[in-house]
């Protein structure tokens, strides 16, 4: 599994030198605990502070999702990055100097992920040919220069209705190619879904191209935009637009901006704003509130300064709230979109960044709207609604903040107001540990495996008396051990993580490993009573096995040989 481009010894320095507690405070804020430090894990949907980060250990581990590893694994899934882009940034971090080389980008070579490749090197060809003249000045005419369309990688689906199709068709099977999206199927044969159209490349996490929105420039058409639908490898409720290019700004920053449209991203960019990301149209999920939250502690939100914007402003807030995030706001009037302010005022929407509206006065602005507050009927509703909007928010002061206010605005007594809010019980941080049934051979697997990562002595008795683990989880970790052993002479969780570049399975297994939680020491009793149990285990299903064959076997001979094998084996387990 060993096949980096650093060496290991240079990997367990970076991470020996790397202060694990530090690190991770770049992302979430860690208070001490006993010798523990502890944090809101941001690998789930979380308030409470379920996450560990043990110093000397090196390693972190939620006891809600239990989310563990280095702090390569932590880098890792935080930034959606490969194992060497966070091998990199820690040794960054840390001062430590490293010569990785080119990092090869973390591409997930699928089949679909090669057809989108050739087909973002077709519409980038095709705009810069003389048919894509119209295209090149209708982007021009919306200010948008040579050096945008190359850094958004913009293309063009010329008018021909299967010029994809039939390129596509030279390289791939007819399977792949109808998974992709990009190709539809009819009477007289195959067909782009795309034509027409100035193509902007949909990135995933990781900035792999995995689906496009191509917009009309030089015709009439239902639809403005039209968007690749989903497919295995594209879930538009899971990404940003501009999310892989917007992440490092962002944390540099300490914010980000959230936005609509991509062209509001494009043209934000265009005035060096690039700590920013577009929703793109739909209502904002959870997974992408998780997503905004981690980019940055600071975010704000600027839609469109339309009616529509402005309810999507509401929903998004909602989103961010619930999950702990009060966001800023940005509200842009007059129907404008941020790419038109921009086109308008220019540098101007800069101040806009800096004088950000706080989410409950533009709540109460939204709920104020179409009421007469003079109207007793009206200022009750008002009343009620922002009652309800407050209680969304996590936030003490402005909760407060916005009850003065509203007694203000209303002359009710601030305590009346008070008497209607809920009393958020916050919930006892009793850490849930997901229940997970396991039979009792999975149990002795497990249990020895929790002593074979802590003790030499144990993957030596491992070796000679078992060598084969029964659950294919159990004996993937238990190769990487021995393997991890036999190479360094030694040991440990964290150097074990690391050698096998933290891949995902395995540090899933050692979580669960981990969750045993045994007493430190083991007996020696208690070692024999895993392998005996482990031994049966594995006899039993040979005899399973074996019984099938037997079964099947119509020579009467060799049915009597087996018949045999399976007696012997049964006599075996008994006296191991
Ligand atoms: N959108 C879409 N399908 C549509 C309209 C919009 O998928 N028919 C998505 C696009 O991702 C777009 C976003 O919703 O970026 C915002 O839509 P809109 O505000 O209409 O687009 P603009 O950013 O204003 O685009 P343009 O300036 O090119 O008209
Ligand atoms: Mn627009």
């Amino acid at each position: 599994m060993q096949m980096s481009y650093i060496s290991q010894e240079k990997i367990a320095e970076i991470r020996d030198n790397a202060d694990i507690v530090e690190i991770i405070s770049n992302y979430v804020s860690l208070t001490p605990r006993g010798k523990n430090y502890f944090g809101i894990c941001p690998f789930h949907d979380d308030n409470n502070p379920s996450m560990s980060v043990n110093r000397d250990k090196k390693i972190y581990k939620c006891f809600s999702c239990g989310a563990t590893g280095t702090v390569f694994k932590f880098v890792m899934d935080y930034e959606n990055i490969s194992f060497l882009e966070a091998v990199k940034k820690v040794a960054d971090s840390a001062g430590i100097s490293v010569d990785i080389g080119a990092i090869p980008k973390l591409k997930n070579h699928s089949k679909l992920h090669e057809i989108y490749d050739l087909s973002l090197k077709f519409y980038l060809n095709n705009i810069n040919t003389s048919a894509g003249k119209e295209a090149r000045e209708y982007l021009k005419s919306r200010g948008i220069n040579d050096a945008i369309i190359k850094e958004f990688q913009i293309g063009l689906a010329l008018d021909g209705k299967d010029a994809l199709a039939k390129l596509l068709f030279k390289k791939f099977d007819e399977k792949d190619i109808m998974k992709s999206g990009l190709v539809n199927k009819n009477a007289y044969g195959f067909l782009d879904l795309f034509y027409g159209r100035i193509m902007f490349p949909l990135c995933d996490l990781k900035g792999n191209v995995v689906a496009y929105s191509g917009r009309i420039y030089n015709r009439e058409d239902n639809s403005k935009y039209f968007n690749t639908w989903e497919t295995e490898i594209f879930k538009k409720g899971e990404l940003l637009y501009n999310y892989h290019r917007a992440k490092d700004s962002a944390r540099l920053n300490n914010q980000i901006i959230v936005m609509e449209g991509f062209m509001d991203v494009i043209r934000a960019y265009s005035i060096g704003i690039t700590n920013v990301v577009a929703t793109m149209g739909t209502a904002v999920t959870k997974e992408q509130a998780i997503l905004i939250k981690k980019m940055a502690k600071e975010v704000i939100l600027c839609f469109d300064g339309d009616e529509a914007g402005a309810h999507a402003t509401m929903a998004c807030a909602d989103e961010l709230l619930a999950i702990g995030v009060t966001p800023k706001i940005i509200a842009l009037t007059d129907g404008l979109d941020p790419d038109e302010y921009i086109l308008k005022n220019g540098d101007e929407f800069k101040n806009l960044i800096k004088n950000t509206m706080n989410v409950m006065d533009f709540k109460l602005n939204y709920i104020k709207k179409g009421k007469n507050l003079n109207n007793t009927v009206d200022e009750a509703k008002y009343v009620n609604e922002a009652i309800k909007e407050i209680n969304k928010i996590n936030d003490d002061i402005l909760k407060e903040l916005t009850i003065q206010k509203i007694a203000g605005e209303t002359g009710l007594d601030e305590g009346v107001l008070r008497s209607k809010l809920e009393n958020k019980v916050v919930a006892p941080k009793v850490p849930k540990k997901p229940k997970i049934k396991m039979n009792k051979y999975e149990i002795a697997e497990r249990n020895l495996i929790y002593y074979m990562l802590r003790y030499p002595e144990v993957i030596n008795i491992y070796n000679t008396k078992v060598t084969y683990m029964p659950t294919a989880e159990y004996r993937l970790l238990a190769r990487e051990i021995k393997m991890f052993y036999q190479d360094n002479g030694f040991i440990n969780e964290a150097d074990l993580i690391d050698y096998a570049e933290c891949d995902e399975d395995l540090v899933k297994t050692i979580s669960k490993v981990e969750e045993a939680n045994l007493k430190e020491n083991y007996s020696k009793e208690e070692i024999d009573d895993y392998i005996k149990t482990i031994k049966d285990y594995n006899v039993k299903n040979e005899v399973v096995r074996l019984t099938n064959k037997m079964k099947e076997e119509l020579d009467p001979l060799k049915k009597a040989e087996i018949a045999q094998k399976i007696i012997d084996l049964k006599k075996e387990s008994t006296n191991v």
